[in-house]
C-alpha cells in the first residue's frame, strides 16, 4: 500500500526550508533505519491472533482462552485484574473463563494487546523532552477511545481501532529514541513557532511521527487500514473520506486532550460550541452527553487498568 505523505522536496523546491536541515537526506536515514536496523522491537504474535479472532464474530471465549493459557504471565495479568476492585466481583476469580466473562471479550483483548506492546518497549528512563508514562497513558486511552467513537457514532465495529489506537504515536517513540537529535530539533520548532507537533516534524525533517510509526507498522506487517490510520492520523490527504480510519483516529487523539483534567460537563459544552466538531458529527444523531461520558469513562477504566497491569 502506497503511504501519502508530502514529498517536501516536491512541494517547495527546496528540501532545507523549516530548520536547516536535508529533509531528503533525513528521510532517507529514517526509513532505512525503519527497514533494516534489527534490534527493532518486533510485533508479538499474539496481538495478530487477537485481532483475528476479535474481528470474527464466531470466535468464542473458549477460543481465546486457548490462546492465552500458554501464557502464564498473561493469564496471571487477566485473573488480577478480573479480581481487582476496579470489577468489584465479591468472590475470587481464580479460572480464566470466569475472568473473560467477567471483563468481556473485547476488553480482554485490549488488555491481551497493550500489555504484550508495552513489553515491547521497557520502559526506559525519561529522555529529555520525554515523558514515557505519559506517552503510554495517552496511547492507550487514545485506543479506547477510538473504538468508543466508532460506537457513539453508531459506525460499524472496526477491530483494528484499538491497535491503531495504541500505536498511533509510535513514531514520535522511534524519532525520541532512534532520533533523539531530530525529536529535539522538532520539539523546539513546535514550541518557537506555536506549531503542532506533527506540523513541527513535517517542516524541521519532511515526515511527521504518523508516516513514521506507519512504516514501523508496515515492517511489523499489520493491516494495510492500520498502517494507514497510524500514518494519516495527522496529515492526510484532502479528500479522505468521512469518518474514514485515519479521521477517526485523529478525533480520538484530539478527543484524549480534551478530556483529559476536565469534566464531562466542562467537555460537553466546549463541545456544543466547536464549529468543526459540529460539522464533522453532521447529521449523525448522537446524543452528546452519552456520548462524552462513554468516552470519559473508556479514558479512566483505560488508566485504571494500566495500572493494574503494571
Ligand atoms: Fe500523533
Ligand atoms: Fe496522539
Amino acid at each position: 500500500m502506497r503511504i501519502f505523505f508530502n514529498e517536501p522536496s516536491l512541494n517547495t523546491g527546496d528540501s532545507t526550508a523549516g530548520g536547516g536541515l536535508d529533509k531528503i537526506a533525513v528521510i532517507a536515514e529514517i526509513r532505512q533505519t525503519l527497514t533494516e536496523v534489527r534490534d527493532l522491537p518486533t510485533l508479538p504474535t499474539i496481538v495478530m491472533e487477537v485481532m483475528k479472532l476479535v474481528s470474527n464474530p464466531n470466535s468464542s471465549v473458549s477460543e481465546i482462552v486457548e490462546l492465552l493459557e500458554e501464557d502464564l504471565a498473561l493469564t496471571g495479568k487477566l485473573l488480577r485484574t478480573a479480581n481487582s476492585a476496579y470489577y468489584g466481583v465479591p468472590r475470587k476469580i481464580d479460572n480464566l473463563k470466569m475472568a473473560l466473562v467477567i471483563i468481556g471479550m473485547d476488553e480482554v483483548s485490549n488488555l491481551i494487546t497493550s500489555s504484550s506492546v508495552l513489553k515491547m518497549f521497557p520502559s526506559r528512563p525519561d529522555s529529555e523532552g520525554f515523558d514515557s508514562a505519559a506517552f503510554w497513558r495517552h496511547s492507550a486511552a487514545t485506543a479506547e477511545i477510538t473504538q468508543g467513537l466508532y460506537a457513539g457514532l453508531r459506525l460499524p465495529k472496526n477491530s483494528g481501532a484499538y491497535v491503531a489506537g495504541l500505536l498511533h504515536d509510535i513514531g514520535k517513540l522511534v524519532l525520541n529514541q532512534y532520533f533523539h537529535h531530530y525529536y529535539l530539533q522538532c520539539t523546539d520548532y513546535a514550541l518557537e513557532h506555536s506549531v503542532t507537533p506533527a506540523r513541527a516534524e513535517a517542516e524541521v525533517i519532511g515526515v511527521d511521527h504518523g508516516h513514521i510509526g506507519g512504516w514501523l507498522a508496515q515492517r511489523w506487517n499489520l493491516p494495510d487500514e492500520i498502517i494507514n490510520a497510524i500514518a494519516q492520523h495527522h496529515i492526510r490527504p484532502a479528500d479522505t473520506p468521512q469518518y474514514s480510519f485515519p479521521e477517526m483516529l485523529d478525533w480520538a487523539d484530539r478527543f484524549y486532550s480534551l478530556l483529559n483534567g476536565r469534566t464531562p460537563d466542562r467537555v460537553i459544552a466546549m463541545l456544543m460550541k466547536n464549529q468543526e466538531f459540529l460539522d464533522w458529527i453532521g447529521t449523525r444523531s448522537i446524543p452528546l452527553p452519552n456520548l462524552v461520558n462513554d468516552l470519559f469513562n473508556r479514558m479512566e477504566r483505560s488508566l485504571k487498568l494500566q495500572e493494574i497491569l503494571k
